[in-house]
């Protein structure tokens, strides 16, 4: 079956999908994005991913390219047309094409572009502890807003891969943790607490972070919204991560260092065994 992406109104072969060399977002980094969790078939969390995309767009005063319901339509359609059961789908708008010109143009029209990834059943993927490093968080103010300018995000990726880990746990100037590359930072506490970062410039509204909560808060279990330290969270009796593609991923070194007995925690793997039913219960 040929792989289509989906460029400006268009269903074409992937390997075919271009887009112009004077689009700003090839430019400027003047664009925004979102991932979206495909689950059987099913687009997860389809809702919560347009209003953040929305708020993306609005910050930076991009128009939205089509309208929610269209662009609703042409994910499930790309979806269906690329017969994804598992993966994601990426989304781009950009503001558009125009002469390179820092200024906003006076009339492009934003570029869209969609492609689909094939990813493993959540089920299938690794429980077995992942590795994460620190690294000063080098990113602009509004980390809230999902631009594709990811360069420092690259990098600090990169680096984890280098130092054979799969996250970088970015820090900030008062040795806080802020969140992963692409990714939200966990702790459990020694006394029981769930602990994730308060929402702010500083940090992604991570969509599974608040599917997480949810679930959490529906269950009865406690979680705080604070700013956590590189020393509590190396303290912490439990660590994991959050993200469309690596779902509720148990984090057991930081640093090298082991967090609680160096293996999965139990309160984590709660909250991943939750989040795997909320996906396979999720409607369309
Ligand atoms: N990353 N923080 C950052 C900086 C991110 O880029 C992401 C998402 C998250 C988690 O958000 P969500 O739960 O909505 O996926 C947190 C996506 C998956 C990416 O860039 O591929």
């Amino acid at each position: 079956m040929p792989r289509y992406a989906y460029a400006n109104g268009r269903y074409v072969p992937h390997a075919l999908a271009r887009v112009q060399i004077e689009d700003r977002g090839y430019q400027f980094a003047d664009g925004v994005y979102e991932v979206i969790l495909i689950h059987d078939g099913r687009l997860i969390d389809g809702e919560p991913h347009f209003d953040r995309l929305g708020y993306s767009l609005n910050a930076l005063r991009i128009p939205w390219p089509l309208a929610r319901p269209a662009l609703r339509l042409v994910l499930r359609e790309l979806i269906a047309r690329n017969g994804v059961a598992h993966g994601i789908v990426y989304l781009q708008v950009t503001r558009g094409v125009a002469a390179r010109d820092h200024k906003f143009p006076a009339d492009a029209t934003p570029s869209l572009v969609a492609t689909t990834k094939r990813q493993r059943p959540p089920a299938a993927t690794l429980t077995a502890g992942a590795a994460v490093i620190t690294l000063p968080d080098i990113r602009w103010r509004r980390c809230d807003i999902k631009s594709v300018a990811l360069l420092p995000n690259i990098l600090g990726k990169q680096a984890a891969a280098e130092a054979g880990a799969f996250e970088a746990w970015l820090v900030d100037d008062d040795g806080c943790i802020t969140e992963g590359t692409s990714t939200n930072a966990w702790i459990v506490t020694r006394a029981g607490r769930l602990v994730t970062r308060n929402l702010s410039a500083a940090i992604l509204a991570g969509i599974t972070r608040l599917s997480l909560l949810r679930l959490a808060q529906s269950q009865g279990i406690a979680f705080e919204e604070r700013r956590f330290s590189v020393a509590e969270a190396k303290e912490a009796a439990e660590a994991f991560l959050t993200s469309t593609t690596s779902l509720v991923l148990p984090v057991t070194r930081i640093d090298g260092e082991a967090i609680g007995d160096g293996k999965p925690g139990l309160l984590t793997m709660m909250l991943r065994d939750n989040y795997l039913r909320y996906l396979a219960e999720s409607p369309s």
